[in-house]
């Protein structure tokens, strides 16, 4: 009984980003990021979800927010504006969850493709995204505060059965 228990707390779970996650978001967002998003960036950018524009969602472990993120819908592609998880909870599939997510929604909304921008450097996250079927495309020179370069990439085929299939294997897999 007691190893149920201790489950049902770790479980992780993802829901749709609100107002009342910020404060939680604006501590991890500040810990990740040299220049972080501010209140108001996001408040925005959940405004935005009412036109269908956006859409965000966090991933709680428990009923601890562990992580958020988030993509803007332009025409047919989505693009991933925001993926993060708080340090003391990385590498246990979070952002793998969140991903999971997204990819699905961006294939029931009929998105043909997916696209981000990711720092050169940060290996962890182009290895994820890789997971998921995005490709490097192109270099935008500078494009960070510190003037690190960012990897753009894409992923395409996402209206694809193939696609989901991709997605299933990697949320089957998940421990
Ligand atoms: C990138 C990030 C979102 C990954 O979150 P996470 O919950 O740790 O990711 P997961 O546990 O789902 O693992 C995803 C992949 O990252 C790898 N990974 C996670 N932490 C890692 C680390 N510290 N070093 C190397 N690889 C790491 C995992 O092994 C996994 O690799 P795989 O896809 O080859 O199996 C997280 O590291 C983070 O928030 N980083 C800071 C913010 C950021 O850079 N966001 C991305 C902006 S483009």
């Amino acid at each position: 009984m007691s190893f149920l228990r201790e489950r049902a707390t770790d479980a992780l779970t993802t829901e749709i980003m609100r107002r009342r996650h910020l404060r939680r978001i604006l501590d991890i967002e500040e810990q990740l990021y040299p220049k972080p998003w501010t209140h108001r960036t996001f408040v925005t950018e959940l405004s935005e979800m009412r036109t269908g524009s956006r859409y965000y969602l966090v991933a709680y472990v428990g009923d601890v927010l562990v992580g958020y993120g988030g993509m803007w819908f332009s025409g047919d592609d989505a693009h991933i504006t925001n993926i993060a998880v708080d340090p003391a909870c990385q590498g246990r599939g979070v952002a793998t969850e969140m991903m999971i997510d997204l990819s699905i929604l961006a294939h029931d909304r009929g998105c043909t493709a997916m696209t981000l921008e990711v720092r050169h450097t940060n290996v962890a996250a182009q290895s994820l995204y890789r997971r998921f079927g995005f490709v490097p495309a192109g270099i935008r020179k500078r494009y960070y505060e510190n003037k690190d370069d960012a990897i753009i990439m894409w992923a395409h085929g996402v209206d694809t059965s193939e696609f989901m299939e991709r997605v299933r294997l990697i949320e089957a897999r998940r421990p």
